[in-house]
């Protein structure tokens, strides 16, 4: 660890002894201290105190500029106006019914007139909805196998948790990934029926296809990969998988999770103007509510009408995240808000750019929608072994400095991304890039000592 890096971890830890000691005591009674294995970093996370619009307060009363906005879930910001109401309302006319109500085809219209499907169905997190669009996907093929790319993150269910991170010593032919189990507990046979490719490299692709005539039933992405900081598909990536999906009787499944909100008013399938055959959604549409949402055609989804495929769920659609989504559709998610967010997101990446440039620092800024990371590398990368190379502790430097004057960057993790809600303001902003422009020296100071050399990295 290098000095510089060393001194903003003292200076973290004079600031949230508080959070040193909730951690301390969280750690008796749960593993590692948290509820999600995102959520722990060393020395310790910050424990928060409150949330309000752009900015939250830690439980050592600091204050900080959110662009974590829990991993990405909140474009809302927190406590929006319009999702506060809508909640509040329906906390007092009865939460959870277990019997269909109109909020459900109301919030169905909502996401098939922005996004290309044509029936939905609801979940409440984004691992339920990967899970039931890769089995409705198996039911629709008659077929078994599963291709994901290496690096990408859909969820905790035994076909997403495949090859998320692989350690270098396990990940093999970097033209045909090895499927290395995420953790232990991933049976044997899921891992047969996941076949890993290479994003940005549709020859892997084809390959896993001829590999497995008539057996692969879906190819599943993020159309950005947005576990690896921000990965942007090359031109023709996405026409490319659907051609191949099409030509080899496979569905295209978008797991817009992130992008689905965050990218642009109709999501991935809109900007990027290609259709998958099923959309996953989560994170922002429900506002802070845990929601979630798998579209595709009538006849995909007639599966589900005919008992050929089975989805249920006690919380599906409780009235307390319908409400928050129905809010987040029409008022929160507007033309008019896109608009506001994109002009934030514009001057913050370039802001960005201009003090890398001006700092001699080695290393570029990714950004799409609402979303943009600094990647500590100086090449853009195309995929999960060219992100391994990111140099971590100079990150990690980046993120306590960052932290340590008031802004929360992004989430702790050099594989995530900022998000911009739409409560942040342009004030917001230019703090954020002020505080950049006083870092960035110290980085590109650190970076010439260290030397640019990549050092490997598997992260969490
Ligand atoms: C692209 C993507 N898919 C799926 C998920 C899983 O969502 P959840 O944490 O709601 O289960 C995530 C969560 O980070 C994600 O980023």
């Amino acid at each position: 660890m290098h000095g510089a890096l060393r001194k903003e971890i003292a200076t973290y830890e004079g600031r949230t002894t508080h959070s040193a000691a909730a951690h301390k005591r969280a750690l008796q009674r749960i593993p590692l201290g948290v509820a999600s294995n995102y959520r722990h970093y060393e020395p310790y996370p910050l424990f928060v105190k409150d949330g309000q619009g752009s900015h939250i307060h830690d439980i050592d009363g600091n204050e900080y500029i959110d662009h974590n906005l829990c991993f990405g879930a909140l474009m809302a910001g927190h406590c929006h106006p319009a999702v506060v109401k809508a909640v509040e309302q329906k906390l007092h006319e009865g939460t959870t019914f277990g019997m269909p109500h109109d909020q459900e085809w109301e919030l169905a219209e909502e996401i098939c007139d922005r996004y290309p499907v044509e029936m939905v169905r609801f979940g409440s997190s984004g691992t339920e909805v990967t899970m039931h669009a890769c089995r409705i996907a198996r039911a629709a093929t008659g077929r078994d196998k599963i291709i994901k790319f290496e690096g990408a993150y859909h969820g905790l269910h035994d076909t997403a948790l495949v090859s998320v991170k692989p350690k270098a010593e396990d990940w093999g032919d970097p033209e045909a990934p090895t499927s290395v189990p995420g953790g232990g507990g991933v049976p044997k046979a899921s891992l047969a029926n996941v076949a890993v490719a290479v994003f940005n490299n549709l020859a892997s692709v084809e390959r896993r296809f001829k590999e497995n005539p008539g057996q692969i039933a879906a190819v599943i992405l993020e159309p950005i990969l947005m576990n690896v900081g921000l990965c942007l598909p090359r031109p023709g990536f996405l026409e490319g998988l659907r051609k191949l999906c099409d030509a080899n009787g496979a569905l295209l499944i978008f797991d817009e999770v992130k992008t689905g909100a965050k990218l642009a008013w109709g999501g991935a399938s809109d900007f990027f103007g290609v259709k998958p055959d099923i959309i996953c959604l989560a994170k922002s549409i429900g506002g802070g509510l845990p929601l979630g949402a798998f579209g595709a055609s009538r006849a995909v989804m007639e599966l589900i009408s005919q008992h050929k495929v089975f989805h249920g769920g006690t919380y599906n659609t409780n009235r307390v995240a319908m409400s928050a989504g129905l809010a987040m559709f029409r008022e929160v998610l507007t033309r008019e808000n896109y608009v506001h967010v994109g002009k934030l997101s514009k001057k913050l990446a370039e802001g960005y750019r201009a003090i890398v440039k001006k700092s001699g620092l080695q290393a570029y800024v990714a950004s799409a929608g609402v979303n943009g990371a600094l990647m500590l590398y100086p090449q853009e990368i195309r995929n999960y072994r060219d992100w391994t190379k990111i140099d971590v502790d100079l990150w990690r430097h980046y993120w306590f400095a960052m932290v340590n004057r008031g802004v929360l960057a992004q989430p702790y993790w050099w594989d995530e991304q900022w998000t911009i809600s739409v409560q942040h303001t342009e004030a917001d902003i230019d703090k954020h890039l002020a505080v950049f422009e006083e870092v960035a020296p110290a980085l590109a100071h650190a970076q010439q000592e260290r030397g640019v050399a990549p050092v490997g990295a598997a992260g969490h």
